[in-house]
């Protein structure tokens, strides 16, 4: 199968300095070789990481209380592009970030081409400790990475073209087909949000009381079978146990197999159309080895979202 690669060192959708390292490491530990020579994929797009430096305006003030819109704005424009182009050559997708900002552009990209493409919604299952739905006026961080589900869907919107206005209604997810997995650090603004839009979402505590195999289970009769699946991962759904080296990580959170089985389920429907690993940032682990843990966990996780682990 057709891989399409989009490598974002993309770190100003939140304050902490590293996690634009984050796909090289994934990258230097092995993820793309094995993709190639062990899963059999063909690969396009991204061999080396794109950092946009060039996009990344040197001074960018604050818009509805958003830092560095102007440049989380641009690089997911172009993300986005990217993902679309990709998506409508019928290539499966794989962003590697990054922060959680970047969905802006993986989500519309993807959404717009597989309209084209196909004529459907695509459905988006949001892994993640975090809703990331906040709006700009409701945030109470201003970092876009706290953000991405809310423009993705049009919840949050902006006239601006600079400002995100670059996204049209034909790159829009319809929330009634967003499902999250993994909540346990919702902020109160988002929780209204979930509530007020019908949003679907399974916390930690429906892994607990059912099993991840039955809420994997239940989040996918929830899509519907055959619908095409945008998979949103940030890395800090797994526990700290897991993947310490987080820029925003949350106690309590999934094992690494609950995060793999989510991933493998997900292969299976065989409606997997993009994927998207996410706030890998080598530079925060207390420890070398911490660091070394979480870089494993996303390569894991990646690899069974394209099939590895099945028989
Ligand atoms: N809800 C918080 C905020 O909006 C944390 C978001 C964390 N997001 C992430 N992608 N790690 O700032
Ligand atoms: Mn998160
Ligand atoms: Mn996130
Ligand atoms: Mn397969």
């Amino acid at each position: 199968q057709d891989l399409g690669v989009v490598a974002v060192g993309f770190s100003k959708g939140q304050p902490k300095a590293g996690v634009d390292a984050g796909p090289e490491a994934l990258i230097d530990s092995g993820l793309l070789t094995q993709i190639r020579e062990e899963l059999g994929y063909k690969l396009h797009g991204d061999t080396k990481v794109q950092k946009y430096e060039e996009l990344i305006a040197t001074t960018d003030a604050d818009h509805r209380g958003m830092k560095n819109p102007f440049t989380t704005s641009a690089v997911n424009r172009k993300i986005s592009e990217e993902v679309y182009e990709h998506a409508k050559e019928g290539r499966l997708v794989l962003t590697l970030g990054g922060d959680h900002s970047v969905a802006i552009g993986t989500v519309t990209g993807s959404a717009k081409a597989i309209r084209e493409r196909l004529n459907r919604e695509i459905a988006l299952i949001w892994v993640d400790a975090h809703a990331d739905i906040n709006t700009p006026e409701v945030s109470d961080s201003g970092n876009i990475h706290g953000m991405p589900v809310a423009f993705a869907s049009g919840l949050a919107k902006d006239d601006k073209e600079e400002y995100f206005g670059w996204i049209k209604e034909d790159m829009l997810l319809n929330v009634k087909k967003l499902v999250y997995i993994g909540l346990r650090d919702v902020d109160k603004a988002e929780k209204q949000i979930l509530r007020e839009n019908g949003i679907k979402a399974f916390s930690m505590f429906d892994v607990d009381r059912y099993g991840i195999g039955r809420v994997v289970e239940m989040a996918l009769a929830y899509i519907g079978a055959d619908t095409p699946i945008h998979l949103s991962f940030d890395v800090d759904a797994l526990d700290p146990m897991w993947a310490p080296s987080t820029g925003t990580p949350v106690r309590g959170g999934l094992t690494l197999r609950e995060g793999d089985y989510i991933c493998e389920a997900v292969h299976q429907t065989g409606s997997l159309v993009a994927i998207d690993l996410v706030e890998v940032n080598p530079s925060l682990a207390a420890t070398e080895a911490g660091a070394q843990e979480t870089v494993r966990a996303g390569c894991s996780l990646v690899r069974c979202a394209l099939g590895e682990t099945l028989l």
